[in-house]
């Protein structure tokens, strides 16, 4: 299993506010489809809350404390982030051996050390926010890859592998 976090930050490294992102950029939920698309995500409760109704195509494993049963089949709850991952284990076959970490903060900041891969985003300029990414995210890791956007100056793709 490939575990990889997708994520878009800005300069301050705000990534969201009262549980919504912080800005609206089509060109950057393209790529989170693109690459997302087909896989197993894992994300926090709060994160898959924020998405109003699973996303389609793609399976969803959600941590939260509380005993919570899914009435969707693509949507599988766990209490605990190693369950996580072990369930997501399960079903690489099904789906691809490169599991998506999706958010929201708690769970980028407790899963970062595992993964092979960092798909960073860079949003510029400032926002206020209410939860962040890691502002030292890069230690541990190298960049393998960084694109400009063609559409928005300052807006960046990355990614980071592990050291
Ligand atoms: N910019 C981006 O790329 C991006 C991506 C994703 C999300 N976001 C933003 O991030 C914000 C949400 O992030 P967040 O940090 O507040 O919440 P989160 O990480 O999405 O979810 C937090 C919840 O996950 C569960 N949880 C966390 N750690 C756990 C553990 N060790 N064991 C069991 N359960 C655990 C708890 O659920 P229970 O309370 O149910 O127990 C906790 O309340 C939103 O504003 C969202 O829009 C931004």
């Amino acid at each position: 299993m490939i575990l990889s976090q997708i994520v878009a930050t800005s300069e301050n490294f705000a990534i969201g506010k009262d549980n919504k992102l912080l800005w609206h950029f089509p060109e950057d939920l393209k790529y989170f489809k693109t690459n997302t698309s087909g896989k197993i995500m894992i994300m926090g409760r709060k994160t898959y809350d924020s998405l109003g109704k699973p996303l389609p195509k793609r399976f969803h494993i959600v941590i939260s404390r509380s005993e919570i049963k899914s009435e969707f089949p693509n949507v599988h709850f766990v209490k605990t982030i190693e369950e996580a991952i072990e369930f997501a284990k399960t079903k690489i076959g099904e789906y691809p051996e490169e599991v998506m970490v999706v958010g929201g903060a708690e769970i980028y900041r407790q899963t970062r050390l595992q993964c092979d891969l960092l798909y960073v985003t860079r949003i510029p300029g400032q926002f206020e926010g209410d939860t962040f990414y890691p502002a030292n995210f890069t230690e541990g890791f190298s960049l393998k890859n960084r694109q400009m956007s063609e559409q928005h100056p300052g807006l960046v793709y990355e990614i980071w592998s592990k050291s």
